[in-house]
C-alpha cells in the first residue's frame, strides 16, 4: 500500500477534507474515484481521519479490483491511526487492516482470482476502509463464496487470533478448559465459540456494567460454560462454580493490570498464559510465587506476525477455510455489532475507543 498511496491524488467532497495534491483539470475526466477513510498524519483518530475521494490504482495484468462489502474498527486500527502501533503505513494511508470483498475484474495474468469471488485481504496493510481498491492478486485470498459477510468481515483478525491461541501454545482436548478476560471483545466471542466447536470448556471474565445479564446470556449462548465479572471471579461462589470442570492450563489475556491475578488464581500448574492485547494499558501483575512455585508460563502473541511467517502456508489456508465453514454452519458468528456508514465514521471511531459497548463498529460500503 505505501508505495501506491504516496502517489495517490487526493481530493475532497467535503469542505472539512483537506487536499493532498490537486488533480490536473483533464485528469478529473478520465481518473477512477473511490471513497475511503484516509488519514494524513497520526494522531486522534476522531480528529485525523477524515473521508476523501481517492483515486484507485489501474488495474494491470497482475492485480484485481475489489468492491469492500464490510470491514470492522478494531482497537489495532485506531492504534495504528495514533501512531502506537508497530505497524506504521506510509502517509496518507487509507484506514483498516481487515476486511471482505468481492472481486469485480481481475488483470488477464490472474488466474486463481476470478470476478465473483469473495476475498480477505492477505497482507496486513491493505487499507481496507474505502468501497473499492486495486491490488496485487497476492494481496486477497478467496474464500467461500456463501461465508456470512459480516462474520467473513472479522476472521482476518479476530477469528485467526482465536484459532491460533487455542491451537498453538498447548494441546488442549475435548473436555479441557480455558479461562479468558475481555471476553465480551471480538476475539474474545470468537475464542468462545472456537473453543465451544472444538469441545473445550471457556471460562469468561468481563466487566460489570449495567445489563450485565443480557451480556452474560448473550456468552452463553455462544457457548460459553462459565461467565463472570472480575469482581464475582473472587469469590466463593464462582469457586464452587469452577470446580465442576477440569481446571484450566491455558489462559487469554488481552486487559493487562490487576486482570490477570483473576486468571493466574484459576490456572492448573504448569499453564501459559498468553497475552494478546493491553485494553487496560496497565503492565501485567504476576504474582512471583506463581512463576515460581507453580510454573506459570508467560507467551505474547501478534497476528501479523504470524500471518507474515505463515502466508499461503497450507496451515494458513486450512485454518481461513475451517473458519469459513464455522461461520457458515453458524459456530462463528460475529460479536454483537452495529453497521454503520461512511457518514458515520466518526461515530464509530468514538464508540469503538469508549468502555463498555460492547459492539463491534463495521463499516458497510456503498455498491
Ligand atoms: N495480538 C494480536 O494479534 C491481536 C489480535 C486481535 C486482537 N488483539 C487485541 O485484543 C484486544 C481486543 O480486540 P477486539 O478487536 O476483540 O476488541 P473489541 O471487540 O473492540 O473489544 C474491546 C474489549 O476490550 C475491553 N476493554 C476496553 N477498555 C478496557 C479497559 N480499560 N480495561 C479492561 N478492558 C477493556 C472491552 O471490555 P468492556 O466492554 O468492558 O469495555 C472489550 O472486551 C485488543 O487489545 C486488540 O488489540 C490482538
Amino acid at each position: 500500500m505505501s508505495a501506491s498511496m504516496s502517489k495517490l491524488f487526493l481530493f475532497s467532497r467535503f469542505s472539512s477534507i483537506q487536499h493532498f495534491q490537486t488533480l490536473p483539470k483533464r485528469a478529473y475526466a478520465t481518473c477512477v474515484q473511490t471513497k475511503a477513510l484516509v488519514y494524513n498524519e497520526y494522531g486522534d483518530p476522531s480528529k485525523v481521519v477524515k473521508c476523501a475521494e481517492i483515486k484507485v490504482d489501474d488495474l494491470t495484468s497482475q492485480s484485481v479490483r475489489v468492491q469492500m462489502l464490510a470491514a470492522p474498527i478494531n482497537p489495532a486500527d485506531i492504534n495504528t491511526i495514533q501512531g502506537v502501533y508497530p505497524l506504521k503505513p506510509d502517509l496518507p494511508a487509507v484506514g483498516g487492516f481487515e476486511g471482505v470483498g468481492k472481486v469485480v475484474e481481475v488483470g488477464k495474468d490472474v488466474t486463481d482470482i476470478k470476478p465473483g469471488d469473495i476475498v480477505l485481504p492477505a497482507i496486513n496493510t491493505l487499507g481496507t476502509w474505502r468501497n473499492e481498491l486495486v491490488c496485487s492478486s497476492h494481496h486477497v485470498m478467496s474464500i467461500p463464496h456463501d461465508t456470512p459477510i459480516v462474520t467473513a468481515a472479522g476472521i482476518k483478525v479476530n477469528g485467526c487470533t482465536a484459532y491460533r491461541m487455542l491451537h498453538d501454545y498447548v494441546l488442549l482436548s475435548k473436555g479441557d478448559s480455558i479461562i479468558q478476560n475481555a471476553s465480551n471483545s471480538g476475539a474474545g466471542q470468537a475464542v468462545i465459540q472456537i473453543a465451544a466447536a472444538l469441545g473445550i470448556n471457556s471460562i469468561n471474565i468481563i466487566r460489570d456494567r449495567p445489563g450485565i445479564q443480557e451480556l452474560k446470556n448473550h456468552l452463553k449462548s455462544l457457548g460459553a460454560t462459565l461467565v463472570f465479572t472480575e469482581e464475582e471471579a473472587r469469590t466463593e461462589e464462582a469457586r464452587k462454580h469452577l470446580q465442576s470442570i477440569p481446571k484450566p492450563k491455558l489462559a487469554f489475556n488481552a486487559v493487562g493490570g490487576k486482570s490477570v491475578i483473576n486468571l493466574i488464581k484459576c490456572l492448573q500448574p504448569g499453564s501459559t498464559i498468553v497475552t494478546y492485547g493491553g485494553m487496560s494499558r496497565q503492565p501485567l501483575m504476576i504474582p512471583t510465587a506463581s512463576l515460581i512455585f507453580n510454573d506459570i508460563k508467560l507467551a505474547g502473541y501478534w497476528m501479523s506476525r504470524w500471518h507474515e511467517q505463515n502466508k499461503q502456508s497450507p496451515e494458513a489456508q486450512q485454518m481461513i477455510q475451517q473458519l469459513c465453514t464455522w461461520a457458515k454452519q453458524g459456530q462463528l458468528r460475529p460479536p454483537q455489532y452495529s453497521e454503520v456508514s461512511f457518514q458515520d465514521y466518526h461515530l464509530a471511531i468514538e464508540r469503538t475507543m469508549e468502555g463498555f459497548t460492547s459492539s463491534k463498529q463495521i463499516l458497510r460500503f456503498e455498491s
